[in-house]
């Protein structure tokens, strides 16, 4: 009586055992294809100005449905002026070092999560490195279907000239959108620091989100690598592509003075310019 007790419990702590390790199964990232997606420094562009005439011609494209991407990406590098949105005009307060570094993107999906890894070489040259926790961050926001021209305009949706950092801006205020929401996760590499698991509706929450985020960073000499896992929920769905943009708080940096990438479409079971692999 007492033997077969003791035999179930321990068959029992084996099959719990089991069943979270095949929850936590880390894809084999050496199978999973890398793009490289460019980050930049978008000096003081927020929407206001990108929806501008007068400052940005491109804003008749974005009108009849062209994207970010397919004006400003040649030959998987950006075409920017690096030198005007350097200058005092687009950027009052300095310009960083390095204008733009590559990120190496990775994704991977199987029924219940999704799986992000980036790769990157993070810049020193800050204008202000004022961060005294977090010598780098990195945030991933995904769209959902309900911001307007989500997946064109990618984060500009959240980015606005009076947000704070932003040249006489309130300092209080938030990134926001006007409709929908994004769903952000970020690394912070302090020692010890938990993932954030947020949005951006009306003003950006660091917390509170829904899709269990879950972040581990390290740094080999000047690489950085980065995985997200989250939750396949939300605004990740098997069949969809969803529109996301990253940004990295490089060298100590905060507010505005992050590297940021266009919008991009990563697709779960669907094309996109990251197609997840399932696992
Ligand atoms: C139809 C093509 C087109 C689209 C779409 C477009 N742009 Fe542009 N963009 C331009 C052109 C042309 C310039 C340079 C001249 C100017 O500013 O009008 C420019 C300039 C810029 C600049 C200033 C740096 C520079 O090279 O002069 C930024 C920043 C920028 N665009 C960001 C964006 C963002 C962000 C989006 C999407 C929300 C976007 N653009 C969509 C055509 C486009």
């Amino acid at each position: 009586m007492k033997k077969t007790s003791v035999s179930l419990a321990f068959f029992g702590a084996f099959l719990a055992c089991g069943s979270q390790i095949a929850q936590a199964a880390a894809p084999d990232w050496s199978k999973v294809p890398k793009r490289d997606i460019q980050v930049f420094h978008a000096a003081v562009t927020p929407i206001e100005w990108v929806m501008k005439k007068s400052d940005h011609s491109g804003r008749t494209g974005i009108n009849k449905g062209e994207t970010c991407v397919g004006c400003h990406e040649e030959k998987g590098g950006l075409n920017f002026d690096m030198k005007r949105l350097a200058g005092k005009d687009l950027e009052p307060k300095g310009a960083p070092k390095t204008m733009s570094f590559p990120v190496s993107v990775q994704s991977a999906y199987d029924n219940e999560n999704a799986y992000i890894r980036l790769t990157f070489k993070a810049p020193s040259g800050a204008v202000e490195p004022v961060d005294k926790e977090n010598d780098v961050k990195v945030a991933v926001m995904f769209a959902n279907d309900k911001v307007t021209q989500g997946a064109q305009i990618g984060c500009w949706a959240t980015c606005h000239g009076d947000a704070r950092t932003m040249p006489g801006a309130d300092d209080k205020k938030t990134k926001y959108t006007k409709d929908g929401a994004y769903e952000l996760m970020q690394w912070r590499s302090a020692k010890g620091a938990k993932a954030a698991d947020g949005s951006v509706t009306d003003k950006r929450n660091m917390e509170g989100g829904t899709a269990g985020v879950k972040a581990e960073g390290s740094k080999a000499g000047d690489t950085y690598t980065v995985t997200f896992t989250r939750k396949l929920s939300g605004a990740l769905a098997e069949g969809k592509a969803t529109p996301f943009g990253i940004a990295v708080h490089a060298d100590r940096a905060s507010g505005r003075f992050h590297h940021v990438s266009m919008g991009y479409t990563m697709g779960f079971g669907a094309n996109g310019d990251i197609k997840s692999a399932k696992q």
